[in-house]
């Protein structure tokens, strides 16, 4: 057996996290509760959603332990999601506790806004370093039909008000043929006289979300009808990022766009998830998991969650379904693309 000495045992527990294909994990998206006060069509299954109820929720002091812990193994950005993470009532107490106890370079939220504009000083205040919001229309009553509750304004305020307060912010939407797909352009326009960006994301088969192949709006088609309008000057440094982002000559804003569907980008693909109750999932599409639930409830020692981490690492699969072969809504493989994600919930794992 191969002795280690204590600086070689120091120097393997921090070892950074790199998985069995060689990608570097380096993001955390940590979901903060399960529930949501919006139902978005397209994320809550028809029958509804039920949540696990706050008993499953990990507390404060274990979900800041566990990002620590992250940290000291290479994870570099957190992203504090849902469920809609601002109906934990100690969400501010979380991020300063994060701010205080790691140094990380960046915390961010993402959020359905609805709750956002009074805890945006708090936020700031407590160390949030950016902010995305959902929104996937900017039409009143279409925001309605997607979301299923009346907040349009709400919404639009807090983006104002994040704006104002000189928050970093993105916008996503959820490009849906026949529903949302006509208002790019709109948006667009939003991230033209305003510095925002605004993010185009193709709508996912995940569970329940009345997805079909023919409401997909590929990224492609996006693109082209973005630069029948504007010039677009593409970002050169993509790193890992999912986006592949532009700024808008002329404007103040960039335009996103997430093609998780048409142009996978597992092969690049960064990051690990933890849910509500403390599993953590290294791959959205894959329901392989690790409990840390009960060894953080227990205290158990460090090395142990540790060791937990980096298991999650080490069973990332290599990408979802879309990786070696692309969607298109011609593909002969799209029903079985689609179902083999019928079981993925988003608002479960943390969208
Ligand atoms: N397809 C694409 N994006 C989705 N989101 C939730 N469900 C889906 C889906 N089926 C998005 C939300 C949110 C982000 C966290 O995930 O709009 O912005
Ligand atoms: Fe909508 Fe996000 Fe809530 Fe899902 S979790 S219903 S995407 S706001």
């Amino acid at each position: 057996m191969i002795q280690t000495s204590p600086a070689g045992r120091e120097l393997l527990a921090r070892a950074p996290l790199i998985d069995s294909f060689g990608r570097h994990v380096t993001y955390l998206r940590v979901s903060l509760t399960d529930a949501c006060n919006f139902k978005c069509t397209y994320c809550v299954p028809p029958d509804g959603y039920v949540p696990m109820g706050r008993p499953s929720y990990l507390d404060r002091e274990h979900i800041v332990r566990l990002v620590r812990l992250s940290e000291s193994v290479g994870i570099e950005r957190v992203r504090l999601t849902g469920g809609e993470p601002l109906l934990r009532h100690d969400i501010v107490e979380i991020v300063r506790d994060i701010k205080d106890q790691t140094t990380l370079r960046d915390i961010s939220i993402t959020t359905n806004g609805s709750r956002l504009k009074p805890l945006l000083q708090p936020l700031k205040d407590a160390g949030i370093d950016r902010i995305n919001i959902s929104l996937d229309s900017l039409d009143p009553a279409r925001f309605k039909a997607v979301t299923q509750v009346n907040a349009y304004q709400q919404v639009l305020e807090a983006a104002h008000a994040a704006l104002a307060m000189g928050f970093p912010l993105k916008l996503n939407m959820v490009v849906m043929n026949g529903l949302t797909a006509d208002e790019i352009i709109r948006f667009v326009r939003m991230a033209y006289d305003h510095p925002v960006e605004v993010r185009f994301l193709e709508f996912m088969p995940l569970c329940g979300s009345g997805w079909t192949p023919e409401k997909v709006f590929p990224i492609s088609t996006i693109r082209s009808i973005i630069r029948e309008q504007f010039l677009l000057e593409e970002e050169s440094d993509r790193g890992d990022q999912v986006a592949q982002v532009f700024k808008i000559m002329g404007g103040k804003g960039r335009v996103g766009l997430i093609a998780s569907l048409t142009e996978s980008f597992c092969g690049q693909c960064s990051r690990i998830r933890m849910t509500a109750d403390g599993r953590i999932r290294p791959c959205l599409f894959s329901d392989v998991e690790v409990p840390l639930g009960d060894l953080l409830r227990g205290n158990a020692p460090d090395e142990a969650i540790v060791a937990g981490l980096r298991e999650a690492v080490r069973i990332k699969p290599a990408g979802n379904q879309f990786k070696d072969t692309p969607f298109t809504n011609q593909g002969p493989n799209t029903s079985a693309q689609a179902d083999a994600s019928a079981a993925v919930v988003m608002q479960g794992l943390g969208g």
